[in-house]
């Protein structure tokens, strides 16, 4: 199979051409790809055709194993490694997927312990405009931070609230239960990480509106957090992905964050299959 992998911009993204997804890969082709990813940050597969044992089974090569998301009742029937991003409602009404989520700037799993290595959305029906993801390459900002910026930053620890930031994620859904609150206890992350497979800095902020920084007050920051990510948010930085039926992005999230964005919820569809890869090592 003859492959090539065409950058998408500077900085971030790459498309992969001629690698088919719903075939299994041979070593160097999988090793071909996995170094473009890890150099890109984002890579792009246009017109697939993939089953879910084929997503599952690639998405897991590239990891220890695949997240079952704590959304249960978005979970793919039979495969709870796929959690289901989508507007539709079954014949009885009953939505098949989340259809608000990740509409801040995050990376997945921003609440665990040891969040997410990478993941893997593929786009079975999509909206013919917007309801793009917005993606940053979080390396490239680190390192064209200012130097006192740096300077500042460094040595500092983020920490994660899930519980706290529920209310401004989701503002319209219903609040957490104590069984579900005591699910999701603070983490703390350094600010800056190193990535354990390029050896490169990245900033690390978990989701945008759920950080704070560990020895400054709230309001100091948050005022922090606000100031790297508009930052981080100059579009020198960052891709949007049109979605076309067909597409499969695969992400680092220890590398970039991304964001979600509306659509038109009554007049189109979108149903998107979301793989979420684990690597078992703690972010340092
Ligand atoms: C996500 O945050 O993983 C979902 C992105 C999207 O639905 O565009």
């Amino acid at each position: 199979m003859s492959i090539e992998f065409r950058p998408i911009t500077e900085v971030i993204g790459a498309e992969a051409i001629g690698v088919d997804l719903s075939r299994p890969l041979d070593d160097e082709t999988f090793s071909a790809l996995h170094q473009a990813w890890l150099d890109h940050t984002v890579l792009l597969f246009r017109g697939q055709d993939i089953s879910v044992e084929r997503q599952k089974t690639f998405s897991l090569r590239l990891g220890t194993s695949l997240d079952i998301h704590i959304q249960t009742d978005y979970l793919l029937d039979d495969h709870p490694e796929v959690l289901v991003l989508s507007n539709l409602k079954t014949d009885d009404g009953k939505p098949v997927g989340t259809k608000d989520g990740g509409r801040h700037w995050h990376s997945d799993l921003y609440w665990k312990d040891i969040p997410a290595k990478a993941s893997l959305l593929y786009g079975r029906e999509c909206p013919p405009v917007k309801g793009d993801t917005l993606f940053i390459n979080m390396g490239a900002v680190y390192e064209a931070l200012p130097e006192e910026t740096k300077r500042r930053i460094d040595g500092k620890k983020v920490l994660i609230s899930r519980v706290r930031s529920w209310p401004i994620d989701y503002p319209h859904r219903p609040p957490l239960t104590e069984a579900e609150k005591a699910n999701l206890p603070d983490v703390v992350h350094p600010l800056v990480r190193t990535h354990p497979e390029t050896g490169r800095k990245c900033l690390y902020i978990g989701n945008e509106a759920s950080a704070w920084i560990v020895g400054m007050d709230d309001d100091e920051g948050k005022a922090l957090i606000d100031e790297l990510m508009d930052f981080a948010r100059q579009p020198r930085f960052g891709y949007a992905h049109k979605w076309q039926a067909g597409d499969a992005l695969l992400w680092d999230n220890r590398s970039t964050m991304h964001c979600a964005t509306p659509y038109d919820e009554i007049n189109h569809r979108r149903l998107m299959y979301r793989t979420t890869i684990m690597d078992g090592i703690h972010p340092a």
